[in-house]
């Protein structure tokens, strides 16, 4: 098949929803959580990227790991589930999510094709570097990139712009995968060429940008890049 997008150097992925599971742990948590796993996991999600967001326009950055504590105390107390020795495991768990199976395999194909690879992603340097590692696989990847660099979260063009500094590269020639539908759009409006791997089946966003490409899984993103 022809490829789809060419003349890409380097893919650079979003981590939590795109690479790792941010289900993951509170679906391992289901002994104690039940059904209510997955209104946790959406309200929790839902109140961190909020947060994130509050945080930049308020000039008043905190961390992701802080972030993702006073979301879950946010969601906790929200669906009544308030529990300290929950909140700790939740936490621990939040700090090795599960990988998407497909996401080995597929930075093998795209390095194989002499392409670089990398992780940009709001999580701290410490979040990043114990969920690459708990899942092995850190020898696939160039470099694994926080907004801690730059000090505020996405969608700041600053954080994009961070990642084409550190692979030496020019927004045409990225290709940036995310699940996160207003990621893929902004980091299209800053220039780069994007994939959106839409995993939750969301509708497309009234923003500026437009991705290049849908797909469900990464496993279909060496496909479009001729690799
Ligand atoms: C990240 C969030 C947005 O990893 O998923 O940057």
């Amino acid at each position: 098949m022809t490829p789809v997008l060419t003349g890409i150097r380097a893919c650079v992925f979003d981590a939590y929803g795109t690479v790792f599971d941010f289900a993951s742990a509170a679906a391992s948590c289901r002994d104690v959580l039940g059904e209510s796993a997955t209104a946790l996991t959406t309200l929790w999600r839902d109140k961190q990227l909020q947060y994130t967001w509050l945080r930049s326009l308020q000039h008043r950055h905190a961390d992701l790991w802080q972030i993702t504590g006073e979301s879950l105390d946010y969601a906790l107390e929200t669906l009544g589930l308030e529990n300290s020795a929950l909140r700790q495991r939740l936490m621990d768990l939040y700090r090795t999510p599960a990988i998407f199976p497909e996401v080995p395999e597929t930075l093998r194909r795209l390095r194989a094709a002499g392409m670089k690879t990398a992780i940009l992603s709001n999580g701290s340097p410490a979040m990043l570097e114990s969920a690459v590692s708990a899942n092995r696989f850190g020898a696939l990847l160039d470099a694994v990139i926080s907004v801690e660099e730059v000090g505020v979260f996405k969608p700041d063009p600053r954080v994009y712009q961070r990642a084409l500094d550190r692979l030496g590269v020019t927004a045409r020639e990225v290709s940036f995968q995310s699940s996160n539908a207003w990621d893929a759009y902004a980091a299209s409006a800053f220039g780069m060429r994007v994939v959106w791997c839409n995993r939750y089946g969301q509708k497309p966003e009234r923003l500026p940008g437009r991705p290049d490409h849908v797909v469900t899984t990464l496993a279909d993103l060496p496909m479009l890049l001729g690799s």
